[in-house]
């Protein structure tokens, strides 16, 4: 037997644990910074990525102001600072995300800076904005890449080296155990 009558506006929660980022834009003098759960890659040429920003955050302002953002990829040891730029506004508190105990450093092509701690750093310009509902997909064209060589490998890094994040409802866990089954792959 399968349960329905489920509240429509509740469907995205069935999607998740999902893969989180840290996107941080504005400038080196005035940053911000927020948690992403809801982001993808769009196109592998041009490089593409969507990233989905609600219009009452902060961000959304600071992302379409300086027309670029980062997406800083966190390693696990990096939830509580997730947590804490995922649900304190840069509206409210200028510097959350030194507060967060983050550290920003410059970017190579854009002015949004990176976050320092995240060892995968995807520079982006802002190419396009699609409103999607209550969210609005904002399009970055990767422009530049830096990772850290501790944990780089052949096809992007070594998951046994950086653990990304997965969040769901407060909770978040490692994607790691999961990807030691050897499937063919393109
Ligand atoms: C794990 C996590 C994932 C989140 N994902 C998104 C998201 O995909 N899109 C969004 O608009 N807000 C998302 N949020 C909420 C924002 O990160 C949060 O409201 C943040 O405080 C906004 O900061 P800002 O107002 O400085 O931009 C998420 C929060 C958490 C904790």
């Amino acid at each position: 037997m399968k349960t329905s009558e489920i509240d429509l506006t509740t469907a995205y929660r069935f999607m998740y644990p999902r893969f989180t980022i840290i996107v941080s834009s504005g400038t080196l003098s005035k940053p911000n910074a927020l948690a992403v759960a809801w982001s993808t890659p769009l196109s592998a040429d041009p490089p593409l990525i969507g990233i989905l920003i609600a219009e009452k955050r902060f961000s959304y302002e600071t992302i379409k102001e300086g027309m670029c953002f980062v997406v800083n990829i966190p390693n696990y040891d990096l939830i509580e600072e997730t947590h804490y730029v995922g649900r304190i506004s840069g509206r409210d508190k200028p510097n959350k995300i030194l507060e967060a105990g983050l550290t920003l450093e410059a970017s190579n092509m854009i002015a949004a800076p990176r976050i320092k701690e995240c060892k995968i750093n995807l520079e982006c310009k802002l190419v396009d904005i699609i409103t999607t509902g209550d969210h609005e997909m904002f399009i970055g064209e990767i422009v530049d890449i830096a990772v850290d060589s501790s944990i780089r490998d052949d096809w992007s890094y070594d998951v046994t080296k950086h653990e990304s994040i997965y969040w769901r409802q407060s909770k978040f866990s490692s994607d790691v155990y999961r990807l030691n089954v050897n499937l063919e792959d393109d």
